[in-house]
This record gives C-alpha cells, structure tokens and sequence, in this order.
C-alpha cells in the first residue's frame, strides 16, 4: 500500500467528520505554523494528527529534503532542459558561494544587483533622464514571468512607490500598447523589454511598436530602451546597449524570475532599498524552507496541505482569496507559478501521472468575490477549498476602522464555510414569514452545507520584506507539491504546441494562404472573422 493509498483510506474514515467538532482549544495553535512574523493556519481543515503524519511521510519517502538541498546547492533538477535552478540565488544576499558547473554564481548574481541599483537611483534622481527630462513613466513590455511578477509587485508595494509610474503590457492585443503609449509623453517614457529569450512574439511586436512610436518623438528611441534578458545577442541586435542590458542565467526560469533584472521596473518604483527588503524576505523563507522540521515548516505544510486537499480528496481547485486589495494580482501570478510549473500529466522519468496534476488556481480580492463567486463556494456541490490571506493592518491608519471591516469578513468566511446552516437554522431564520410546506422549501434555500476547508495565512503588514516572504513561501510550496508527485515544475513544455500554430496560422489569417488545409472549424472561424474585417 502506498501512502497516496493510506491516505485517501484514511480520508475515506473521516470524510463526514465536522470540522469544527476538531477546533478545541489547542487545535488553532498545533494545527498552524509560523515563518518570522507570517502565520498559517490549516486548523478549518479536515486534516488531523494521522493525516499530518501519513502526510509527513509523504515528504520523507519522496525525499523531499534531499531534492531541495539539490536545489539550493545548483544542481540540475531541471532534468528536462538540463538546468540547475536557482532563483533562490537571485535573493542570497548574504552572497554566500552557490556553484554552478564549478563556478560560484554569486559575484555575477551581485554584480548585477548593484548595477540594477545603480540604474535605478539615476533613473529615479533625474540622472539617467528621456530626452524631454526626467523619466515620468516605465513602461514594461513582456509577458508571463515576464510581466506578472513585476506587475503584481507594482500593485502590492503601492504604498512604497514613490518613483515613475510604471505601466505594463503584455498582450499582442494592440489595444495593451496602444492605450498605454496613450497615456505617456515618449520623451520622458523608459520602455524596459523584458525577456528572457527575447524571442517572445508578443513581446517583441509589442517593442518593436514602441520603438516605432518613440522614434517619431525623439531623436534616439535606443536611448530610453533597456532590457532584461538571457539573450545578449539579441538585445543587441535589437539596439540596446550592453550598458542598460541587464543580464541573467538560464537557471532563473521565467516565472520564478522577479527576484532578478525581471523586477527592475518595480525596483525603479519602490526604490532599490525597498527592492532589498523584498530581497531579504525571500531569503528568510529560504533560510525557513531549509532549516525547519516539516510540521513546522510552513512551505512544506501549505503543500501538503494543497496535496490533500487536491490529490487525496479530489478537490480540482483552490481558491486564493487576498483580503489586501494590494495583492489584486495575485491570484493570476500564482496561476502562473503553480499552473505552469505543475500542469503536467507525465512525471520526471516519463512515465504518465498516477495521481491528478496540479489544481486549478483562482481567485479575486476579497470582499470583492463575495458578491461575484462566493455563492457557489458556499452553496455549490462542488468543495473549493479556499486560501485566505490577511494582514493585521493596511497602510491606512486613518482608514483603520475600514481595515477592520475588511478582517471581519475574512474571518467571517472562513467561519461561514466550515461551520455553514443547518436545515433548523435556516427554518428559524423564515419562520416569521412562512409556513408549512412554503417554509420547507424556503429554509432549504437558506442551507449551507458548511464543513468546507479553508487555510489562512495571516501577517501584520504587507511590507515589501513580507512580500518577499510570501512569495517565496508559494515557490517552495510548488517545489514541495512537484517533487512528491514526481513532475518536473521547471519546463512548460505545454506551451509550445499553441505557439506553433500560432506561427502557422498567421499567414491563413492575412489571407495570404487558404484555410482549407485546416480542420472545418477552423476554416470556418477564419472565414466568418475574414467577412467581417479581419
Ligand atoms: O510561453 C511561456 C513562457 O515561456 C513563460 O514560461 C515565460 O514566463 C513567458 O513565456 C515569457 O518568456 P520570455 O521571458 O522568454 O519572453
């Protein structure tokens, strides 16, 4: 019997079992663990000491802790591509020696810190300026761990920017660049690209457009380009010079990468100091991830408890629900992190998955999904388990009633989902207005199931050091969750195919060849598009 199999046995045994008949008075504290001043707490689950221990077991039969000193220490566990990963380098700040194929990446690794640092402060001083002065806007153009770090970052560390705005377009939709350049004065705009291949078509057509649009404007569009990229040739073919290119290795994959040259944009932002903090956040959950026993560890249990929520119960989704309207983006950088790194169906030896892959990850701010998506969270037949972040205050203080509005419906949540309305309940809530069979029908409306799992992850502030905390903390978790089922979380070989076709179709699109090679669906879709204007 494998442990998947105990498990999913002994969750068959306490399947019915009401959560809150768990939650006695020492429940919150042994079924929550905490990171530097980060709590999380997993005690609204239906996870009890067997379940913790057989989950636990997971970790050490799958050799979890070996597989993260491989890891750290730059060894090849991107076996697919032939690549160490280490974007856990990106934030060793303490420049302790990681070596790569015999060579301590660390001088280069901060080496380009302190340049991004330097470019930073002169971009922000007036030093480095546009050539109608200052720089009053950054616009990033890039696209997936190219864009939704930084983006969610921009939006998270809001209160801490006091830099240029910055803008970011990902899309191959004109309408991305078009609005934007709209917004911004081209002679006092720097356009970053982003990429790490610097092949991106989006990425690309969306630079060269820009490119295009300052070069009317201002007498060297080069002048105001910087990049981010592995890809020096190509930087330089594109004509950005060496000295505003800044550089990373193939071990950063691109939805791990905002710890490097990706979050330059943010670093203008929020200022190279702040940047530093959010730096030394991560590494402290490193430093948390490496030294921890795993009941305490709070990466290693926010996986398991991922696993069996997903991979035990059968649970195909999480919800992330940030009740800090400043991680807004959360949820859509998560479903990058953990999609892209855990959506597959073949594991490392390519042999097919026995279990399912990774969830599907969504969500929206609180309270804003309240009055959108909750009613199937509450009422559906389907359970979501749901994930809720919330930090003690905002940077509000004038506001601080209002912050403590926005707890209370966050513990309100979770309080709701586990605990629900009976069928007595509900009939009491409508006895005044109705009766007999009316009421019968009317208080089953009212019911809510309750015994719906949820996690809380509490903080005191989102600082840009508790940022760096959580986002580390989630990078381990899909570490944790990838190494058990046995995937590879750093290719993404599913994005290739969609790519292809892409390239393909584009001349059928311009109609510059005939769609009748392709299936009737598609034939016809590029027929109704082409009569109508396309
Ligand atoms: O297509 C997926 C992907 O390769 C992501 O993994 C990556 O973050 C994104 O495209 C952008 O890639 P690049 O930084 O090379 O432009």
């Amino acid at each position: 019997m494998t442990i998947f199999d105990a498990l999913k046995a002994h969750q068959a045994t306490v399947a019915d079992r009401r959560i809150e008949t768990m939650l006695d008075a020492g429940r919150a504290k042994d079924f929550s663990a905490s990171a530097g001043e980060l709590l999380f707490d997993y005690s609204k689950t239906n996870i009890d000491g067997e379940g913790r221990a057989l989950l636990i077991d997971l970790l050490e039969q799958t050799g979890v802790a070996a597989k993260r000193d491989a890891m750290f220490s730059g060894e090849k566990i991107n076996e697919t591509e032939g690549r160490a990963v280490l974007h856990t380098a990106l934030r060793n700040i303490d420049g302790k020696p990681v070596v790569v194929d015999g060579e301590d990446v660390m001088p280069g690794v901060l080496e380009t810190l302190a340049r991004m640092e330097k470019f930073a402060t002169e971009v922000r001083d007036g030093i480095f300026e546009g050539q109608g002065g200052k720089i009053t806007d950054v616009i990033n153009i890039g696209i997936g761990g190219s864009d939704l770090g930084p983006a969610m970052g921009y939006l998270a560390l809001a209160p801490y920017a006091d830099g240029p705005r910055c803008h970011f377009v990902s899309n191959v939709d004109p309408a991305d660049i078009f609005q934007t350049m709209e917004k911004c004065d081209p002679a006092t705009t720097l356009v970053i690209v982003a990429s790490k291949t610097f092949t991106t078509i989006e990425t690309m057509t969306n630079a060269r457009t820009a490119k295009e649009w300052m070069s009317e404007q201002v007498t060297d569009a080069s002048a105001q380009f910087a990049a981010l990229s592995t890809a020096m040739d190509k930087t330089a073919a594109f004509g950005i010079p060496a000295n505003r290119v800044f550089g990373f290795e193939d071990w950063v994959g691109g939805r791990y990468s905002m710890w490097g040259p990706i979050g330059l944009s943010l670093m203008i932002a929020v200022g190279p100091q702040n940047f530093r903090e959010f730096l030394r956040g991560g590494q402290e959950m490193d430093k948390h991830f490496c030294s921890t026993e795993w009941s305490q560890n709070v990466p290693a249990m926010l996986a398991l408890v991922g696993l069996w929520h997903n991979q035990v119960c059968g649970h195909a989704t999480r919800a992330v629900l940030p009740y800090d309207n400043n991680l807004a983006r959360l949820p859509a950088y998560l479903q990058q992190l953990e999609m892209e790194s855990n959506g597959k169906g073949v594991s490392m030896d390519g042999e097919d998955l026995a279990f399912n892959s990774g969830p599907v990850v969504w969500g929206e701010p609180g309270t804003n999904g309240q009055h959108a998506f909750y009613q199937l969270i509450h009422q559906g037949t389907r359970v979501i388990p749901c994930e809720f972040l919330v930090a003690a205050k905002g940077h509000e203080p004038e506001l601080h009633y209002q912050h403590q509005l926005l707890v209370a419906n966050c513990l309100a949540q979770s309080e709701a989902l586990m605990k629900g309305r009976s069928l007595d309940e509900a009939r009491g809530k409508v006895a005044d207005k109705f009766e007999g069979a009316e009421l019968e029908r009317q208080a089953k409306h009212r019911v809510f199931v309750g015994n719906r799992p949820s996690t809380t992850l509490a903080y005191p502030q989102l600082t840009p050091l508790m940022l760096g905390q959580i986002i580390a903390l989630y990078e381990h978790r899909v570490f944790v969750e990838g190494v058990v089922l046995g995937i590879n979380s750093y290719d993404q070989w599913g994005v290739e195919l969609g790519k292809e076709l892409a390239t393909a179709l584009q001349p059928v699109v311009e109609g510059k060849e005939d769609a009748a090679g392709k299936d009737g669906s598609t034939a016809a879709l590029v027929g109704f598009l082409r009569g109508n204007g396309l």
